[in-house]
């Protein structure tokens, strides 16, 4: 039996930190009970001082979930530590994660502390969490940046404070991989105390190097990886977990280390976190893209009709990929949409499951085949956990060659039905301008995306919609077979999210705080 190597998932922590990937309560829980599901070794569920909303969420998922290890993320700070400790405590298995800056820039310009300062504060935090919880994770931010020999002190004083893992950033996404490898080595070789710590890599994509860093670090002796769910992160993104998984599953011989991840959850587990937080997965997208295991060129497709292996290192059922050719159509019945769903790796409760059926109906009668892009959209096209204080009611709009787009849009507003006439530069200019006079807001527009799902001119347009406030955003889609429906429900749908995560910052004792502030 090879070693192995354990999966830390940040999808709830580092990846909720993306620009405009909110999550509630309620869809942390819900991505925490899929990691469990895939057998993630450790969850790391929030930053609990960074708002109380943070704080719930890793609560609410440690007394939730039986098999993972709960870690709560917690700066340099005695108070951090406290309240990461007071959300994980009555998890099975709890883990308290702290960090501080290691490199010249960090430590100068954010820190405003010496070497003997940050010394001084590892001791003391690191001391301090090892007396509440038995397994204590210490990180040095910026280590890829680092100098050397100040690493090593940082590490052997960790440990020596009770740290279990010591785990090592590229906080920027800066190494090479046989760079970040060699810090692996030079640390095994030059802390006396590194056999008493299982060492752990964390990356970051901004070079596009996440995976291959994470990996480099496992030839060189990290024991654990951080990782998300479709590399979602801060900027460029984390190392994906998918991918390292199945670069050690598939590349075995060159990589003699195992993980206990139940690989066939991951499509499911893709799916769940690109609805939720409305941050698409691009189609190229290694392992979870739509197009990841599609085969368009014709000398492909003849070498994949002779044998598999030809053109696929790895099967699409290894991933909880499924083609089946079940297509639904508007007499099919809510058993066999709730298979489908069910299939495609969604699960709903009875409420969810009849108000989908209804939208599934309503698509229905407009297209004759509902395929399983569709429904993905479908079941992604969620806000019924955002309390749905604006909702989509109806549009009418004037579009061609003219010169002023008119738009009347309906909403119910708190229970409310209001409608009104906006006009624009185009159509979608005069939806939103009708919705922002009926919900008198003037968010920002910072994305705004079309892509039809399926081919044929009857597909269904998906809209990504990304607004932002006071430096808050909100990340959403909508999709209907009118792409100014749909327009106008991605939007109603971010503007519902926005308002959300305004009034949880706002309800906060300690307001959001920024990991840059650590
Ligand atoms: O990138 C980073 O350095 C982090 C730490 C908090 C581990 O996310
Ligand atoms: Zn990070």
């Amino acid at each position: 039996m090879t070693e192995k190597i354990y999966i830390f998932d940040t999808t709830l922590r580092d990846g909720e930190q993306s620009p405009g990937a909110t999550m509630n309560l309620e869809e942390k829980v819900q991505i925490a009970e899929i990691l469990e599901e895939m057998n993630v070794d450790i969850i790391e569920a929030g930053f609990p001082i960074a708002s109380n909303g943070d704080f719930e969420a890793v609560l609410e998922i440690s007394k939730n979930i039986n098999n993972s290890t709960i870690a709560g993320l917690a700066r340099a700070k005695l108070a951090d530590i406290d309240r990461a400790w007071e959300a994980v405590k009555n998890a099975k298995s709890s883990r308290i994660h702290t960090f501080i800056a290691t490199s010249p820039v960090h430590m100068k310009y954010k820190l405003k502390k010496n070497k003997t300062e940050v010394l001084e504060a590892i001791q003391q935090t690191v001391s301090y969490a090892r007396n509440l919880c038995s397994d204590v994770e210490w990180s040095c931010e910026d280590a890829g940046r680092s100098d050397i020999d100040f690493l090593y002190k940082c590490i052997e004083l960790a440990i020596r404070c009770g740290a279990t893992t010591i785990n090592i950033p590229d906080t920027v996404g800066y190494t090479l991989p046989n760079e970040f490898g060699s810090i692996f080595k030079s640390v095994r070789n030059n802390v006396p105390n590194i056999h008493k710590a299982i060492l752990s890599a964390h990356t970051h994509n901004d070079l596009g190097l996440a995976v291959a860093n994470s990996l480099a670090a496992v030839q060189e002796g990290a024991r654990q990886v951080e990782c998300t769910i479709n590399g979602l992160g801060e900027r460029a993104g984390n190392s994906a977990l998918e991918e390292i998984v199945m670069a050690i599953k598939v590349k075995k011989d060159l990589i003699p280390f195992h993980t206990e991840i139940k690989t066939e959850f991951i499509t499911k587990a893709s799916r769940l976190v690109s609805s939720i937080t409305g941050f698409s997965v691009q189609p190229n997208k290694a392992i979870v893209g739509t197009n990841a295991f599609a085969h368009e060129a014709g000398i492909h497709q003849d070498g994949m009709l002779k044998h598999t292996g030809t053109y696929e290192i790895m099967t699409p059922d290894s991933v909880g990929l499924t083609k089946s050719s079940l297509v639904l159509g508007k007499h099919s019945g809510k058993h066999a949409f709730n298979e489908k769903l069910k299939e495609l790796g969604y699960d709903f409760g009875d409420n969810a499951l009849m108000e989908l059926f209804g939208r599934f109906k309503d698509l229905a009668d407009k297209k004759k085949e509902v395929f399983d892009e569709d429904l993905i959209a479908l079941a992604g096209d969620r806000t019924i956990s955002y309390n749905e204080h604006i909702k989509f009611v109806s549009l009418l709009v004037n579009a061609g060659s003219i010169e002023k787009h008119e738009a009347t849009v309906s909403l119910e507003i708190d229970g409310e039905k209001k409608s009104t006439t906006s006009f624009g530069n185009g159509p979608v200019d005069g939806t939103f301008n009708a919705i922002k006079s009926l919900t008198k807001t003037h968010f920002k527009l910072k994305l705004y995306q079309v892509h039809a799902i399926t081919a044929g001119t009857d597909a269904q347009g998906e809209v990504t919609v990304r607004l932002e406030d006071r430096g808050l955003t909100s990340q959403a889609k909508g999709s209907d077979p009118d792409i100014i429906v749909a327009s106008a429900k991605a939007y109603i749908n971010s503007l519902n999210k926005l308002i959300f995560k305004k009034s949880k910052s706002m309800s906060n004792e300690i307001s959001e705080i920024e990991i840059g502030e650590a």
